[in-house]
This record gives structure tokens, C-alpha cells and sequence, in this order.
């Protein structure tokens, strides 16, 4: 489209990799793309909104043919977006093809439980005729649990290209007619009116590794309607000292899980169920391949009491969550062993209710918890403190470094 508007997107994020290339990164479902000269030059040209003729009519060492191939992988990688009046064009984003369109990803998430449970809990207390804001659809689930308890409306933004499954879902479970799905990371799009209820599940085995800050800090600013809740509202990021095992995992068994997924909770889940055997009649075994940490199977030592690292208030202002330096706190060893390295999880506050805590002393959930290895090994005993500092690291959509003090 000749007079077509582009803009870079607000969720881009411009880092320089291993080898000095400059590398850039707007969602998690896209691989990062090292940036070509020309690609680096239309990423600063197109900081603010700007038809693309005239973008590509700006005098540059670069030619014509340069730029549009550069801009056509700009589109590609969700890096520059198109943008419709205000709006970016939801039906033209590019969304993303790995990651997070892995069934694999989303089976993990469905077929826990105590997660999905916590949200539906607190859905049903306060969804209820309300205007409700998914961030993050993935296969429609949270979406259709607030229509289903009773919702006005149903807002649902999707930036992976497992939104195609949401779609179905919605329709599949009835509730089609009160879902609007718009395609797109959250920071790009505009939504027609506030909503009074943010629903989000955004959260990292690391709690903040999904870049769930800056989208719950522009979710606030521009969905959420004055004196609305979010669902969940408080983070706490909390460690415990461990000794190590291995995590297993296994594409099999999650087909297996998957067909149970009905029972659960009363839905229909035919769509997911067709491309998780899908995606397992191509891969086999390695079909699960690149997931997430899951629950060990064997109990982990916990050597220490747990141990808060953040309390993060989600509706307040969260700049200062995001840019702040590093923290000190101690572990307090109520165990005799080995220390050698924490076990990081959250406790996600739902409302005044419920708390869905990935403790590993809590019962597991698809998140699992991850492992910071120390440098070194500490022998400790019960009584002993160890000091410990958290550094949430701001290049690495906020993922925790810990080291020894
Ligand atoms: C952890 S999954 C949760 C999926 C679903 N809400 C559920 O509970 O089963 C997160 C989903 O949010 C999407 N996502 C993450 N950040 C997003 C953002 N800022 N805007 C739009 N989609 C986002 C990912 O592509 C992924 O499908």
C-alpha cells in the first residue's frame, strides 16, 4: 500500500549481541533480528508514525531496492508495524510464528490446574458484567472464562500466531460473539474503551521474564478504567537455597495429559488437541523441545527458609520496579547441605483471595522453578546467613541474576 502509515513498535526492544551486532527484539514469538545497515536506519527513521513513501524518499546512502527488502523484514519480525489512523492494523501485524505458537508451550498451561483454577476462581468473583481485558490470550482460555462468568465484554490481545487457536476456542465454547480478539503485542494496540478488569498471565518461571512490567505498566496507563482491577495485582518474587537436581520432561506424556484436558473444566479443547498431535506427528519426541523448566520429580533439598527478593504492586507506578540497581537480602539456613544456589518462583496475588505461589514446597504447577547456580558452593548450617544479591537484569525482558555477596 503506497500511502501506508508505519511506526516501529512500543514494545521493540535494541540490544547488542555476543558477537557487537546490533540486534532487535518487539516480541517474544519472534526470533531477534540482527539488524543490516539499511534495517538500523529505517528502525531510526520510523521512531514516530510515517506514510512509507516518505520514509523510503528521505535521501540515504541506501537504494531502493535496500530499503524496501530491509523494510519487508521489519514487518516480518513485528520490529516496524502498520499503522491504521491512530491504531496499528491488527489485521496486517505480523504475528509470531515460534514461541509462543508453540501448542506445546500452551498444553504446559492448560493442563495445570492450580494455575488455571486460581485464575478462574478470581474471574468469577469479578468479571461479572463487567468490561474485561486479556492480555495475552494464547488459546483463548482466560477470555472465555470471563465470558463465561458473565463479562459485558470481552477484550483478548494476542501477538503470537497461536491467536488462530483462540479464535476457534471462542467460537468452539459459544462465546465468540462476546470476544473481540485483536492481534498484536499490547503496547502497539489501542482498545475501543477502558476496561474495568485487566486479566494477565505474563508470568516467566523468573516472574519477570516475559517483559511483564512494561506491559502492566502501559496497561494501567491505557486499558485499565479508573478505580478497575487487575487480576493478578501484586507480585512477589520470593527465592529458597537449594541443592540441585535435574528437571526432566516429556512430549509423550503431554499428549497423554492433553486428552483429559475436557475434564478440567467443562470446556471443549478439540482445537488445541489437533495441533498438539500435530505437532507431535512432526516432531515426535522432540516435540517439547525449548520448553520451559518443569516440576522435578524428585523433591528438591531446600536448605533455607524463603526469602523475598520484590513485592511489586502491578497498579502502581513501576518504573522505579524496572530500573531500580541491585538488592541485597539473606537466606536464612534452617538445614544442614550443600548451598549451591536458589530456586526462584513467585507468589501472583488474584485478588484479596487467592495467591497462586509456584513455591516448590507448594503443589507444582507448569512454571516448575528455576535454579541460580552460585560461582561457588557453600557449606552451611542451620542458623547460618547468607547474604545474597538480586539484579534484575533490564536487556533480558527483567530476568533475576543472583550472585553471593
Ligand atoms: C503465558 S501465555 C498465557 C496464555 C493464556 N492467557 C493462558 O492463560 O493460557 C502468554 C501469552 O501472551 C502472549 N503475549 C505475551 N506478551 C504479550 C503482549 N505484550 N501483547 C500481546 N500478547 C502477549 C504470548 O504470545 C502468549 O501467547
Amino acid at each position: 500500500m503506497p500511502d501506508e502509515q508505519l511506526r516501529v513498535s512500543q514494545s521493540l526492544m535494541m540490544m547488542v549481541n555476543a558477537q557487537g551486532q546490533m540486534t532487535a527484539l518487539a516480541s517474544m514469538s519472534h526470533p531477534p533480528l540482527t539488524l543490516t545497515p539499511a534495517q538500523w536506519w529505517l528502525v531510526g527513521s520510523l521512531r514516530s508514525a510515517c506514510p512509507k513513501e516518505d520514509v523510503l524518499a528521505i535521501p540515504s546512502t541506501f537504494s531502493r531496492a535496500q530499503l524496501d527488502e530491509a523494510l519487508d523484514t521489519l514487518l516480518a519480525h513485528s520490529v516496524v508495524v502498520p499503522v491504521k489512523g491512530t491504531q496499528v492494523d491488527s489485521s496486517r501485524y505480523v504475528l509470531g510464528p515460534g514461541g509462543w505458537a508453540d501448542i506445546a508451550e500452551h498444553h504446559r498451561m492448560l493442563y495445570d490446574t492450580v494455575r488455571v483454577h486460581a485464575y478462574r476462581s478470581s474471574l468469577f468473583r469479578h468479571a461479572r458484567d463487567q468490561v474485561v481485558l486479556d492480555i495475552g490470550t494464547g488459546t483463548g482460555l482466560l477470555a472465555i472464562l470471563a465470558a463465561k462468568a458473565g463479562a459485558r465484554h470481552v477484550y483478548a490481545i494476542e501477538e503470537s500466531a497461536i491467536a488462530e487457536v483462540a479464535l476457534e476456542m471462542y467460537a468452539e465454547n459459544g462465546v465468540a460473539d462476546r470476544i473481540t480478539l485483536l492481534q498484536g503485542n499490547s503496547r502497539d494496540i489501542e482498545l475501543p474503551q477502558r476496561a474495568n478488569v485487566i486479566v494477565h498471565e505474563l508470568l516467566n518461571t523468573d516472574p519477570f521474564g516475559e517483559n511483564l512490567l512494561p506491559a502492566i505498566q502501559h496497561a494501567t496507563q491505557h486499558f485499565l478504567a479508573p478505580g478497575g482491577r487487575l487480576i493478578p495485582h501484586r507480585i512477589e518474587a520470593m527465592c529458597v537455597g537449594v541443592q540441585m537436581t535435574e528437571p526432566v520432561s516429556s512430549g509423550q506424556r503431554m499428549l497423554r495429559e492433553a486428552e483429559n484436558l475436557n475434564d478440567f473444566y467443562g470446556l471443549s479443547f478439540k482445537p488445541v488437541l489437533k495441533r498438539m498431535q500435530a505437532a507431535f506427528d512432526v516432531a515426535g519426541p522432540n516435540f517439547d523441545q525449548g520448553g520451559m523448566v518443569i516440576p522435578p520429580t524428585a523433591p528438591q533439598t531446600l536448605l533455607t527458609r524463603p526469602c523475598l527478593l520484590r513485592d511489586v504492586q502491578l497498579d502502581g507506578d513501576l518504573t522505579e520496579a524496572m530500573n531500580e540497581q541491585s538488592v541485597e537480602s539473606v537466606l536464612e539456613v534452617n538445614a544442614p547441605g550443600i548451598l549451591g544456589g536458589v530456586a526462584i518462583y513467585f507468589r501472583a496475588h488474584m485478588d484479596e483471595h487467592t495467591v497462586l505461589s509456584t513455591s516448590p514446597s507448594a503443589p507444582p504447577t507448569c512454571w516448575g522453578f528455576q535454579v541460580k547456580e552460585f560461582k561457588e558452593r557453600v557449606q552451611v548450617q542451620p542458623g547460618d546467613r547468607v547474604r545474597i544479591v538480586s539484579t534484575l537484569n533490564r536487556s533480558h525482558g527483567h530476568r533475576f541474576k543472583i550472585v553471593l555477596a
